[in-house]
C-alpha cells in the first residue's frame, strides 16, 4: 500500500460531501430526495455576469494574468467592498483568489507558526479546523449559546481558552451553519479581545450580502481593527457563482503581498475571463442579486414555519445566511438514535429528507448535550420544501403516536 505523507493525517475535509453522496445513491435507487444538505444554489448566475465573462473569453482573456488579480477588478472591489463596510481601501488591499475558501489556508499560512493557538467557531465551517490542524496549529474551538435573540458566542469559553500562545481569531459573522449574527456589543467584544491579545482576525464574510433585513456590519470597520483583520470576500453566494471560483482576500497591503506570493506558488493566478464576470457583478445591474434574496427569503419563511410547527423542534430564524439550525434533542431521543449519523441516515431513508448534522461542522465540544441539525434552503425550490416538510411532519407524527400508545 502506498504510504502517503504523514502530514495528511491531520488534514480534515468537508464531511457534508459524504451526505451528498449518500443522498445521491439513495436517489439512484429510485427514491425521492429533498436536498437540504448542501450550501449550494439551484439558482442561475445573473445573465449580465455570464455575458461579461463570455465576452471576455471571446475577447481573448484566456492567458495568465497578475497573481494578485487584474487591476480593474481589484480597484472595483476596493471601492465597492470598502463602501459597503465603511472603510477606505485601495487596490493594494485586495488580492483576488479562486473562491473565498483559499483565504482560510493562506491566512493561516501567512500568520500562524506551528504551535500557535487559533480560536475558531465550532459548530463552524469545517475547513477552519482542518487547516489549523494541517499546518500544525493549536485548534481552540469556541461554541455558541442559544438565546431568544439567536446564537451568541460563548464568551466564557473563548476567555478560558485564550493564552499567550494564541495568535489568531476566526470570526464568521452571518455564520454557517447556525446563522448567528453579532449584535454591536458582541462585535465590539471580539474587537477588544483581539486588540488586547494582539490577535489577527479572519473575518469570514461569505454571507455578508445574504441579508433579509437590516444592514451588514464588518468588524474591520471598528476602530483599530482594519490593520489586524483579513476579510474573506466571495462572489459565490451573493451572485450565485459558487462554481465560478471567484473571491478575494482584503487586508493590510504588506500582508496582501504575502497572499499574492502564496498565489504564485499555488495557482499562479485566478482565471482571467472569470474576473471580468466579477467586474460586471460589482458594477452592473444588481437585479439578479436582489431577486436571489427575494427567493431565499420566501424559502426561509416557509421552511421556518414548517419546522416550528413540528412538535419537538425549535428553530430560531436568522436574518441572514441561507441556513436554519433547529434543535432536535427531543426527536433524537424519541428515535433512540445511536449517533448523529444514525439519526440523519434513518430520516433520509424514512422520508427522503436530506440534511447535515452538527457533527459535519467541526468536532463536537465536550459537554454539548443538545442536538442540532442544519437545513440549507439554497438548493431546493418552494414546492419541494413543502413536500419534504410534509413527509417529515408525517414521520415525526407517527413516531409521537407510537410513543404515546
Ligand atoms: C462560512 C463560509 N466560508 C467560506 C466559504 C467558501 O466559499 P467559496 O465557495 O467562495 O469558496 C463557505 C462556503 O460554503 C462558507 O460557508
Amino acid at each position: 500500500m502506498t504510504e502517503f505523507a504523514y502530514r495528511l493525517k491531520s488534514l480534515g475535509t468537508e464531511t457534508a460531501f459524504a451526505v451528498s453522496q449518500d443522498a445521491a445513491e439513495f436517489a439512484a435507487q429510485g427514491n425521492k430526495v429533498y436536498p437540504f444538505h448542501l450550501g449550494d444554489l439551484d439558482l442561475p448566475t445573473p445573465p449580465n455576469i455570464m455575458e461579461a465573462a463570455v465576452k471576455a473569453l471571446r475577447d481573448g482573456k484566456t492567458g495568465y494574468n497578475p497573481a494578485a488579480g487584474i487591476p480593474q477588478l481589484r480597484d472595483r472591489l476596493a471601492e465597492v467592498a470598502g463602501a459597503e463596510r465603511k472603510i477606505s481601501l485601495g487596490q493594494d488591499n485586495v488580492v483576488i483568489q479562486p473562491g473565498g475558501k483559499p483565504v482560510i489556508s493562506k491566512f493561516i499560512q501567512a500568520l500562524m507558526n506551528p504551535g500557535d493557538g487559533v480560536l475558531y467557531p465550532n459548530p463552524g465551517y469545517p475547513i477552519y479546523e482542518s487547516q489549523i490542524n494541517y499546518h500544525g496549529g493549536q485548534a481552540l474551538p469556541y461554541g455558541y449559546i442559544p438565546t431568544a435573540e439567536g446564537f451568541k458566542i460563548d464568551r466564557g469559553q473563548v476567555e478560558d481558552r485564550i493564552d499567550s500562545q494564541t495568535r489568531l481569531f476566526i470570526y464568521n459573522n452571518y455564520q454557517n451553519p447556525i446563522g448567528a449574527e453579532s449584535d454591536s456589543g458582541e462585535m465590539e467584544w471580539v474587537a477588544e479581545l483581539a486588540q488586547k491579545n494582539k490577535l489577527w482576525v479572519l473575518s469570514d464574510e461569505a454571507y455578508f450580502k445574504i441579508q433579509y433585513s437590516g444592514k451588514p456590519e464588518s468588524i474591520a470597520s471598528l476602530p483599530g481593527m482594519q490593520e489586524r483583520t483579513v476579510i474573506l470576500y466571495t462572489f459565490s453566494k451573493t451572485y450565485a457563482m459558487t462554481g465560478w471560483r471567484l473571491g478575494a482576500a482584503i487586508g493590510p497591503a504588506d500582508l496582501m503581498k504575502v497572499f499574492a506570493k502564496l498565489n504564485v506558488n499555488d495557482e499562479s493566478c485566478t482565471n482571467h475571463f472569470i474576473q471580468h464576470g466579477g467586474i460586471e457583478a460589482l458594477t452592473g445591474d444588481q437585479s439578479g442579486a436582489e431577486d436571489l434574496i427575494t427567493e431565499l427569503k420566501l424559502r426561509r419563511d416557509i421552511l421556518a414555519q414548517y419546522l416550528n410547527e413540528i412538535d419537538g423542534i425549535s428553530c430560531y430564524i436568522p436574518a441572514s445566511t441561507f441556513y436554519l439550525f433547529p434543535e432536535v434533542t427531543e426527536l433524537y431521543q424519541q428515535m433512540e438514535a445511536q449517533s448523529y449519523e444514525d439519526f440523519r441516515s434513518s430520516i433520509l431513508r424514512e422520508t427522503g429528507v436530506s440534511f447535515c448534522t452538527r457533527e459535519h461542522f467541526g468536532t463536537p465540544i465536550t459537554g454539548e448535550d443538545r442536538k442540532y441539525i442544519r437545513f440549507a434552503y439554497s438548493g431546493i425550490p418552494v414546492p419541494e420544501i413543502k413536500a419534504g416538510m410534509e413527509r417529515l411532519k408525517e414521520f415525526w407524527g407517527s413516531l409521537k403516536s407510537v410513543a404515546t400508545v
